[in-house]
């Protein structure tokens, strides 16, 4: 067991800090030592791996064999002095990584391009020599090539696969396997959000291509959620995007809070106190637009709230907007799938499910919009009856008594969950799951 390592606790698991220990110790190189790549290289080290490192910045690579961190992050150097210690860090190039080694880590940067884009020049020119090398590959497994880097959906399959094809000469499987495996550290706690992650993510071609990445995490206390290509590449700019939201909504509040003379903290503690509804998977999952009689109401009222205090909240309005985009977004969607006149079947009416309230129910606005645009519609929800829709009598003629009969429609929408009827339903009719939001 490696001694412990004494990390500042911040978000991570108090210190001092547990080092997962390799079963089986691999032959690892580590392309790119940046934040990700030194940081990787240095915690694969101390979890006992026999870890090669290569930077097109031989300065990078002499910092790390010295036992030195050429950026500030808490714990990492006193990695690389073990690691050097313990004879387990040396230099290697890319080629002869390529040729001789388990496992290369591609940790090259991806940086922004001015239209937004991410430029994965680096990854591309790392990957073709890791290609080119492989065609001199002196041991029969496959290389496992894993690609650390934030890469757009696609990379794997339009870059990197064909890129290592192209240059080795063969398929995948042949002389090499390819992973893609996000990192999620944060810069400052990198070695701790490194040692104890949350989740690990490993995209592959199919499940078990990669042997569970050769066991490279084995040790590691966190759940190794193994998917497709594309899946996990989103996952990285989908957390990032997240993080830079939630930044922005806080910091819209703290304005708005400030500008009614209140203190943003206190604020910003009675809305962290809530674990339920505040923090944690509420509201997360994709699915209708969201309605009723308080979110749009009272997101209204605090928008009006920042007008009057003379402040911009382009989040807080952006949600509003966002949310009458995801109704046309819909409609659209229905009408590409099946045009008018259909038949459609909507099940659901009220905002959701367990409630018969209409108020604000985009559900509502969806089925008017349907009828609106020539839709044979029929509706059913076992939570409404024709007395709640008094008002409505275009959709009060739609709705469907529980147990009458249903003619087959060509498309049914799922606004909200009616398993009795859903099951009843001819398994070759499409849906359009709006509840949580999947196909056609
Ligand atoms: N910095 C973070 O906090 C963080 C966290 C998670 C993920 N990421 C992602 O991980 C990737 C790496 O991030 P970083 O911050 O470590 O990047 P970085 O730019 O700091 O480091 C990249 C390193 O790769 C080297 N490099 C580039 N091309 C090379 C090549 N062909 N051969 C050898 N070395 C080469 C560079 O010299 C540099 O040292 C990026 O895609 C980034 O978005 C970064």
């Amino acid at each position: 067991m490696a001694p412990a390592l004494h990390l500042p606790a911040g978000t991570a698991p108090p210190a001092p800090f547990r080092i997962p220990q390799a079963r089986r110790p691999l032959e690892v190189a580590v392309v790119g030592l940046g934040h990700v790549g030194a940081t990787m290289a240095a915690c694969l080290a101390a979890a006992g791996h026999r870890v090669r490192v290569a930077d097109r910045d031989d300065r990078k690579v002499a910092d790390a064999l010295r036992g030195r961190a050429a950026l500030v992050e808490p714990g990492l150097e006193e990695l690389l002095g073990r690691a050097r210690a313990a004879g387990r860090l040396a230099a290697t190039s890319v080629d002869e990584a390529a040729r001789a080694l388990d496992l290369v880590c591609v940790c090259v940067g991806t940086p922004g391009r001015p239209s937004g884009g991410l430029d994965l020049g680096q990854l591309a020119a790392a990957v073709e020599t890791v290609g080119t090398a492989l065609a001199q590959r002196r041991r029969r497994e496959p290389l496992l090539v894993v690609v650390r880097s934030t890469v757009p959906p696609g990379t794997m399959e339009g870059l990197v696969r064909p890129l290592l094809e192209a240059r080795s000469g063969g398929g995948a499987g042949e002389r090499f396997e390819l992973a893609l495996n996000p990192e999620f550290l944060r810069e400052g706690m990198a070695v701790a959000d490194f040692l104890a992650p949350s989740r690990i993510v490993l995209g592959e071609r199919f499940k078990g291509a990669t042997r569970r990445l050769a066991g490279l995490y084995d040790g590691f206390d966190a759940p190794l959620l193994e998917v497709g290509f594309a899946v996990a590449e989103m996952a990285k700019l989908v957390d990032n995007s997240f993080h830079a939201l939630k930044v922005a909504f806080a910091n819209e509040i703290g304005r708005l809070s400030l500008a009614l003379g209140l203190d943003p903290q206190t604020v910003g503690d009675l809305f962290l106190a809530d674990r339920r509804l505040n923090l944690g998977p509420a509201y997360l999952r994709p699915g209708g637009p969201f309605g009723g009689m308080c979110l749009p109401k009272d997101l209204r009222a605090t928008i009006a709230l920042c007008e009057s205090a003379g402040l911009e909240v382009p989040v807080l309005e952006g949600a509003l907007r966002s949310n009458a985009l995801h109704l046309d977004w819909l409609m659209e969607r229905i009408r590409k799938a099946v045009p008018p006149p259909g038949p459609l079947l909507q099940l659901g009416l009220s905002f959701k499910p367990g409630t018969d309230d209409l108020r604000g129910s985009p559900l509502v606005a969806l089925a008017e919009r349907l009828v609106a645009a020539g839709y044979d519609l029929a509706l059913v929800d076992p939570d409404v009856t024709p007395r709640h829709l008094a008002g409505r009598p275009a959709l009060a003629d739609r709705l469907v008594p529980p147990g009458a009969p249903l003619a087959d429609p060509r498309l049914v929408l799922v606004g909200k969950p009616v398993p009795v009827l859903e099951d009843g339903l001819a398994p070759a009719i499409p849906r359009l799951d709006l509840h949580r939001l999947r196909g056609p």
